[in-house]
């Protein structure tokens, strides 16, 4: 049987989209069953308004399916993403993990393999502590951080061991770079790796 990936993000302005649907294509091309999805958006109108690129990327997103608890249950790898916001995960990320309380009183969040991702305007403007937000919440769920280290050379290029994370820049104009490719496939491959020899 194939490895079944969740991949499960919010983006408002592109930047997690970007990751993600990286994260998807290194899965796929393994041979895992994927499910990409994001987290749904609850902000006012008013505010998503108050930004063009947002109010873009969720017009964007109308179409795609939305995260559901239902994705998790299924999945053998969950790999989970947000942006940083004020150095923690998004509200409405929280919102999405806020839900997973009946899954969670069954044990159905536990010994899945799970990762983290994330973006922030600057290297040092919270990376790694929104990475350790979601592990933290991984840890409630008795599920197993798969973080990738220095396992593979690549890891000091892009040089966070807590997960993968790229620097969009003043603007969220910075494109994700060949380090922050590589450092995807990484966690989506190693992940993959590890629940193939966990279930083995
Ligand atoms: C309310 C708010 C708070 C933010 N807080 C931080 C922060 O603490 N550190 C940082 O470097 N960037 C911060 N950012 C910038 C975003 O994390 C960054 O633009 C991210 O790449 C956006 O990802 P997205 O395009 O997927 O939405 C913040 C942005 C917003 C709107």
């Amino acid at each position: 049987m194939s490895v079944r990936v969740a991949i499960v993000y919010y983006s408002a302005t592109g930047s997690l989209q970007a990751m993600a649907e990286r994260l998807e294509q290194a899965a796929a091309g393994t041979g895992a069953e994927v499910r990409r999805r994001h987290v749904r958006e609850i902000a006012p109108r008013a505010a998503i308004e108050s930004r063009r690129e947002w109010a873009e990327h969720v017009a964007a997103m109308a179409d795609e399916p939305v995260a559901e608890p239902a994705d998790i249950d299924w999945a053998d790898v969950v790999l989970l993403g947000s942006p940083t916001r004020f150095g923690n995960v998004t509200s409405q990320f929280q919102q999405f993990i806020d839900q997973l309380g009946p899954l969670w009183g069954e044990g159905k969040l536990a010994d899945k393999v799970y990762a983290g991702f994330t973006s922030s305007q600057t290297a040092h403007g919270g990376q790694e502590t929104t990475l350790l937000s979601i592990y933290r919440m991984v840890a409630h769920f008795g599920g197993l951080v798969v973080a990738p280290g220095y396992t593979d050379p690549l890891k000091f290029a892009d040089g966070n061991p807590y997960g993968v994370s790229h620097a969009s820049g003043a603007n969220n104009d910075a494109p994700l770079g060949e380090k922050e490719l590589a450092a995807l496939d990484h966690l989506a491959t190693r992940a993959i790796d590890i629940a193939t020899r966990l279930a083995a």
